[in-house]
């Protein structure tokens, strides 16, 4: 795959083809990292409206630090796994405390605050800070595993980190929020579980599962 060329043609696409979503308006880290968390789980449709409410009850990690727990869980409500927002507010508060509430900037730092796994310390520092860091969930596995006719168990921890070297390869010399966002971007709108629709992918040219006709059978998922 001819790197380069494979950045310009998916960056330049998901320039002209995102869409519009509440916290692609901004760079502020706090935003970027709720609107990750509440991702992880929930699909986008559903997310938006928690997203836009919770942003005004809590504009500032200060406001979400002092604000009282049942408050908060009332803006998750409905959206589930609400150890999701506990573990949240609980970093939130940390990064009040300890880091004069600036989310850290090195991936390492940010990794051990609570509930900040690898997939959200990458998507957060590559989209808010634009650096170089890989961001794998299953979407992006999905895509990658086409891409490079990756036949791996993506339900193994360890293909996992194949992928992240994988993504952190792609990665060198792109764009790292946009490049991120578009292969995120890719995955919900092109390059999709069932019947991906090659003939409007914008790296089509790049695919080697493409090439070969076996973008239906990729990824593979052992059944547990
Ligand atoms: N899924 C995970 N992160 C996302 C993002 N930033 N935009 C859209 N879908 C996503």
């Amino acid at each position: 795959v001819d790197r380069q060329a494979f950045q310009n043609d998916l960056q330049s696409w998901y320039m002209e083809n995102h869409r519009d979503l509440p916290w692609r308006q901004t760079k502020d880290p706090y935003r970027v990292w709720v609107s990750e968390i509440m991702l992880q789980q929930t699909r986008v449709d559903t997310v938006i409206p928690y997203y836009e409410n919770f942003m005004k009850k809590f504009p500032t990690m200060e406001v979400l630090a002092e604000a009282p727990e049942d408050e908060v869980l009332k803006a998750w409500e409905g959206l589930g796994y609400y150890s999701r927002v506990r573990n949240l507010q609980e970093a939130v508060q940390e990064v009040v405390a300890n880091y004069k509430a600036e989310v850290p900037k090195d991936r390492k730092v940010f990794r051990k605050l609570k509930g900040v796994g690898p997939y959200t310390s990458g998507a957060v520092i590559s989209i808010a800070f634009d650096q170089e860091e890989p961001a794998v969930d299953g979407n992006v596995m999905r895509v990658f595993s086409r891409i490079c006719n990756i036949d791996e168990d993506i339900g193994k921890e360890k293909t996992k980190q194949l992928f992240e070297q994988v993504q952190a390869q792609f990665l060198e010399g792109a764009k790292p929020s946009i490049f991120n966002q578009a292969i995120m971007e890719l995955g919900a709108l092109i390059c999709t579980p069932k019947s991906p629709g090659c003939l409007l992918c914008p790296v089509q040219n790049h695919c080697l599962a493409r090439a070969e006709g076996k973008e239906e059978d990729l990824p593979v998922k052992s059944k547990k």
